[in-house]
């Protein structure tokens, strides 16, 4: 019997099974549970039926409530009454689970009678990672199957875990195996013959456990008080010793507060950009076929590189200019596959299956049956030409021929070869097999199979491919170009480094930007700085003050000291920085000013923002969500801000044109509104209207 368009009711006898069939993964909209309320009201009414077992078609029960319903007009009947509805029924009710069983699913199923899990299935509750809690009695029926202990570390943290592990912690009853369909009708069968024991989750009794909830309130507020959804989880937890229907009460108040949150509406643009950049012309296109990849160089980026590929399951080839630094590479690809090994995240029969297809060697030659090779020499035009000249003529024919570059021009790289149609930018961030975001930078003659096909390396890799033009720096780096020069003038104004820095941690990046320079390698900085010198106009304003720290031979954490003196301890700001910021400015004849926390990070963000409109009035990203996921996946942009658009979003283009204009009163030649800012605080439009 067909209830609505995505719920049925299947009949077999005396058993009746619910069938959800909402793809792509049975998110639980509005009409999904309008069909679950109406089907368990016509199994309960139907005399024939003695026992009920909920199933999902295709590759979920349910993976959570439709994300796309936050934040808009709610719709009855809502989750909560939903859930209450099934635990009500007098008949037993089972949910089988298979695929993904998320939030507002994993509350669906526990508002049942029993829960029978199917191996492979991930459970959890993602709820905070999108800046909610579980809004459907998740917070209270959640502690009674499995303690408050358990409950709290899996609510909290939004880990999602398998069959196993949700049977131990009582999440399941039970583990079956066979198809989602063919388990319900023997669940249903077992419930009604009582073999397999059905209760109503509610009934069950908590013991009281505060030192699992100071323990908790503990670890949140060191690591994450900026956070404004885990805090409520606690509280909402914390009500669930009391009478089931106020603790689903105060769990829906809580869970308001977080949809009405600024930090969700960052977080589900998050989600989502992870997945719109998918969208990109050359989607229709069929991808080549990879298993052999190719890598040049084996320092900093080729080595991780080559781990990535390694642990993707690809075949990898890597070389350098001779057996010493190739020795170097396949040491470093090595130690960051023990290093997997030892964080539990790679086994061992794995790791020794990645190394039997590591394939280094300094015959460039053996590059010949590469589907892909990617070079990652040093930043150097002549030494990049020279590599593509050479792999030109050594590569079979349709092999993707990429450059790593951070910021060179891939067109001329690409003129390089008789084929420039097989050549693209694949750009890596650093730790390239840690790192989520890459740039696959389209260069005027790619084709879209070479295209499509550097997305689907992404994927295989489990990256974030995201579509980038070409121009200095593409995407990320010519937005953080930018914004780094804005971080150096407020030091010669008057701000000390770590005191940019934290203001920018404030804001919630991971690091500030002295501190990721000093990361990075000052010696990066600075040779770019000095490709650039000729071309750098005179009106722009110039601060020496790293490219003097380098010339002392201070590089950074490599070196031990940069902005920063890094010892045992935590790292202290190098005092001769300070001397030489006090020599800069009486050069440059600035009397020092104070900035407040708030005004650094305005003029941190207002210029990345700018700059990442002129990436986009320039057509080198496709859309602003892309910029977002740039930031949000290569540069440690704060995920519950969303990425540097959403935050111009959240600001206003009006504000952002005013502040701009008045910054532009110290330094016009800097500060300059983007055309498409000044249209859009005219017509009062957002980014978001662009994605
Ligand atoms: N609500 C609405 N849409 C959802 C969704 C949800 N809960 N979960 C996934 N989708 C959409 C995705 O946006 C994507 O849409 P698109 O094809 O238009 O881009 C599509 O479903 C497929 O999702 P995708 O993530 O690409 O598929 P996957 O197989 O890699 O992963 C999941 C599937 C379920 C593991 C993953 O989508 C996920 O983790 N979803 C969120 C689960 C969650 O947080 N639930 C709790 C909500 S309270
Ligand atoms: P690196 O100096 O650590 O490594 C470069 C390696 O290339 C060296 O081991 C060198 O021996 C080798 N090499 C040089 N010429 C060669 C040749 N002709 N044939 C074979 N091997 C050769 O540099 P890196 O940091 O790994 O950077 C490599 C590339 O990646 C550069 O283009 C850089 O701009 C880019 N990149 C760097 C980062 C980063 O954070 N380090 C991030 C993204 C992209």
């Amino acid at each position: 019997m067909q209830i609505n368009d995505v719920i049925s009711i299947e009949r077999e006898g005396p058993l009746a099974l619910i069938v959800i069939d909402n793809p792509p993964v049975n998110a639980a909209g509005h009409a999904v549970r309008e069909g679950l309320w109406k089907a368990v009201e016509a199994v309960e009414t139907d005399d024939g039926v003695e026992a009920v077992a909920i199933y999902g078609k295709g590759r979920a029960f349910i993976a959570g409530a439709d994300i796309r319903e936050f934040g808009k007009p709610r719709m009855e009947p809502i989750l909560t009454d939903v859930c209450n509805r099934i635990e009500a029924c007098p008949k037993p009710v089972v949910a089988v689970l298979h695929g993904s069983c998320f939030g507002g699913g994993l509350e669906v199923a526990i508002g049942c009678h029993a829960r029978v899990a199917i191996p492979g299935v991930k459970v959890g509750f993602p709820e905070v990672t999108l800046g909610v809690i579980p809004g459907a009695g998740g917070t209270q029926r959640g502690p009674r199957l499995m303690g408050i202990g358990a409950a709290l570390s899996i609510i909290t943290t939004g880990e999602r875990i398998g069959h196993e592990d949700a049977l131990s912690c009582g999440l399941v009853d039970r583990i079956e195996e066979g198809e989602p369909r063919e388990v319900a009708l023997r669940m249903a069968e077992e419930a009604q013959v009582g073999t397999l024991p059905c209760r109503k989750t509610g009934e069950i009794e908590v013991t009281p456990d505060a030192e699992a909830i100071e323990a908790t309130k503990a670890k949140l507020a060191a690591k994450a008080a900026h956070l404004f959804a885990p805090h409520r989880a606690v509280e909402a937890v914390e009500a669930c010793t009391g009478p089931l229907e106020a603790g689903l009460a105060l769990e829906r108040e809580k869970f308001q507060a977080c949809i009405e949150s600024p930090q969700r509406a960052g977080l589900i643009h998050a989600f989502f950009a992870e997945r719109a950049v998918e969208r990109i012309p050359e989607a229709g296109a069929e991808p080549r076929e990879v298993s052999v990849v190719g890598v040049i160089g084996g320092g900093t980026m080729g080595s991780g590189i080559a781990t990535a590929c390694l642990n993707a399951g690809l075949t990898v080839r890597m070389n350098e200019r001779d057996e010493e630094a190739l020795g170097r590479g396949r040491a470093t690809v090595e130690k960051n596959l023990a290093g997997a090994v030892k964080r539990g995240k790679l086994s061992e029969a794995k790791r020794d299956a990645a190394l039997g297809r590591f394939k280094p060697s300094v015959a460039l030659e053996d590059f010949a049956d590469c589907d892909v090779v990617i070079e990652a020499v040093f930043e150097d035009m002549g030494v990049k030409r020279d590599v593509f000249g050479r792999l030109d003529a050594i590569c079979k024919p349709g092999a993707v021929l990429a450059s790593n570059t951070s910021y060179l021009d891939v067109n001329e790289i690409a003129a390089c070869t008789s084929r420039p149609e097989d050549v693209i930018g694949l750009h890596f961030f650093s730790p390239a097999h840690i790192m989520r975001l890459l740039e696959v930078v389209v260069a005027e003659k790619t084709a879209p199979e070479v295209v499509a096909t550097g997305f689907a390396l992404a994927k295989k890799l489990r990256k974030v491919g995201v579509r980038a033009g070409v121009c200095d720096g593409f995407i990320g780096n010519r937005i953080l170009s930018h914004y780094k020069k804005v971080a150096d003038y407020l030091v010669l104004d008057g701000a000390a480094p770590h005191e940019v820095d934290a203001a920018i941690e404030d804001f919630g990046f991971a690091m500030g930007p002295f501190a990721v320079s000093d990361l990075a390698g000052l010696d990066i900085g600075w040779a770019n700085r000095k490709r650039l010198a000729p071309t750098r106009p005179a009106e722009e304003r110039y601060v020496t003050v790293a490219d003097r720290i380098c010339e002392a031979g201070n590089f950074g954490r490599k070196t031990g000291r940069g902005f920063y003196v890094y010892g045992d301890g935590q790292p202290e700001p190098a005092p001769e920085v300070a001397e030489i910021v006090a020599e800069e400015r009486e050069k440059a004849g600035v009397t020092a000013r104070e900035f407040s926390k708030e005004a650094i990070q305005a003029r941190f963000i207002t210029a990345m923002i700018a700059e990442a409109t002129r990436v986009l009035e320039d057509g080198i990203a496709l859309r602003p969500i892309d910029i977002d996921a740039v930031f949000l996946f290569g540069y440690g942009f704060p995920r519950h801000r969303g990425g540097p658009m959403h935050t111009a979003d959240v600001i206003g283009a009006g504000e952002l044109v005013a502040r701009i204009e008045r910054y532009a009163e110290e330094d016009p030649y800097y500060w300059q509104v983007p055309d498409l800012l000044r249209k859009m605080a005219a017509e009062g439009t957002t980014f978001a209207e662009m994605n």
